[in-house]
């Protein structure tokens, strides 16, 4: 298999070039038995391609159905079922394909199977190639509520192809490059000018290899420093204590929206909140703000759901007693954490600006 190694110190992220010698790569591992887990988008859309490319049958596939809402302990009891119908031992491999739902829950099915077995993230999702398979976090949604159960389980190796993002959706791009921007925003200033410098709609498709390299090896620099977020990791949840919540609030009442739909509102949400809090400068805060409107449009959150939205951010795991702790940034490029507020009402003024013009 022919590879580029993304720079990461907590575990191997690999962009692979070609396939062709995969088996033994797998094989290197010395499992007993190697599984795919996917969801039906996946198993339609790439299985096929990447078996043959990879010149690869894995010993079983486990399937599950698509997206958020299936992100959750009973999914995971069906895998679990799978798993032990097909005799996996502690010695056995999940291969996670899929974006960032089948990563997060394969990642967690795997690390309490029988005690915790080995896992390899292939992700073909942008959003999992940039950001959800890399650096150990696992989780499922538990009534709504956005990761709530979930380990720390580090993958044998992430294995990145954009490749897989050909047939990715439009809607699906958008999303992904959310966390892009997120890794831009808080980390590396020059990115957010390139970025902001053409329309959302010339990445879709486009992404550049390069791009998603370096995206990754953002998340790798700062996982790399605080592997289970003790601190510094912290900052790459920027725009989601709103976004989690908003993105919570809006699925439990049957509306269709995705991960990264909620971080762009949430990312916008923090910003203003960072103008006070952080020190970011106003201009900044309207150069993003303006940018993320235009390219996204405004996520219509109807005002009677607010309270429900604050309520839900008091459940963010982040959260230190009764304060909700915040990421946010200081100026573009740079990023703080432990910002924590105690004021409802502040909080809740912050999603009304959001719903206002600039
Ligand atoms: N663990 C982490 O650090 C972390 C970080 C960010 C986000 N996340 C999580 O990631 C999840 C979102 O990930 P996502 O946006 O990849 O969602 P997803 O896994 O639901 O994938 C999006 C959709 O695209 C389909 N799809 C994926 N790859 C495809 C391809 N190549 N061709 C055609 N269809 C394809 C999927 O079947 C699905 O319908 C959220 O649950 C979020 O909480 C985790």
């Amino acid at each position: 298999m022919k590879t580029t190694s993304i720079n990461c110190q907590t575990h191997p992220v690999l962009q692979v070039d070609d396939w062709v010698g995969f088996g033994a790569y797998i094989n290197s591992f010395q499992s007993d038995q190697v599984v795919v887990l996917t969801d039906t988008h996946v198993f339609e859309s790439c299985f096929d391609a990447w078996s043959e490319k990879a010149a690869y049958t894995p010993a079983a596939v486990i399937e599950i159905s698509p997206g958020e809402a299936h992100k959750t302990l009973s999914t995971c009891d069906h895998v679990w079922k799978e798993m032990h119908r097909l005799r996996l031992t502690r010695n056995s491999m999940l291969l996670c394909l899929g974006g960032g739902v089948v990563t997060d829950l394969g990642g967690f099915c795997a690390s309490v199977f029988k005690r915790g077995i080995r896992c390899i993230h292939v992700p073909t999702s942008l959003l999992a190639q940039v950001d959800a398979a890399v650096g150990g976090k696992t989780g499922v949604d538990q009534d709504w509520l956005k990761n709530m159960i979930g380990t720390f389980h580090k993958p044998e190796s992430v294995l990145i192809d954009t490749e897989f993002l050909k047939t990715l959706p439009d809607r699906h791009w958008a999303n992904g490059f959310a966390e892009v921007i997120k890794h831009a925003l808080i980390a590396d200033a020059n990115m957010w000018s390139m970025i902001q410098s053409q329309p959302l709609t010339t990445y879709y498709t486009a992404t550049s290899r390069a791009l998603i390299a370096h995206a990754a090896s953002i998340k790798c620099v700062v996982i790399d420093q605080d592997p289970t977020e003790k601190g510094l990791r912290k900052i790459l949840n920027f725009g989601h204590t709103f976004g989690h919540a908003v993105e919570s609030v809006l699925l439990e009442n049957g509306y269709d929206i995705l991960h990264g739909e909620a971080i762009v509102a949430g990312m916008q949400m923090e910003a203003l909140l960072s103008i006070k809090l952080a020190g970011l400068d106003f201009r900044q805060y309207h150069e993003l703000t303006l940018w993320l409107r235009q390219q996204y449009g405004l996520l219509a959150i109807p005002t009677e759901l607010i309270p429900e939205i604050v309520a839900k951010m008091t459940h963010d795991k982040k959260n230190i007693g009764s304060k909700i702790s915040f990421s946010l940034l200081k100026q573009i490029g740079q990023a703080d954490y432990d910002y924590l507020v105690d004021d409802p009402e502040l909080l809740s003024d912050i999603v009304r600006a959001y719903l206002k013009d600039l």
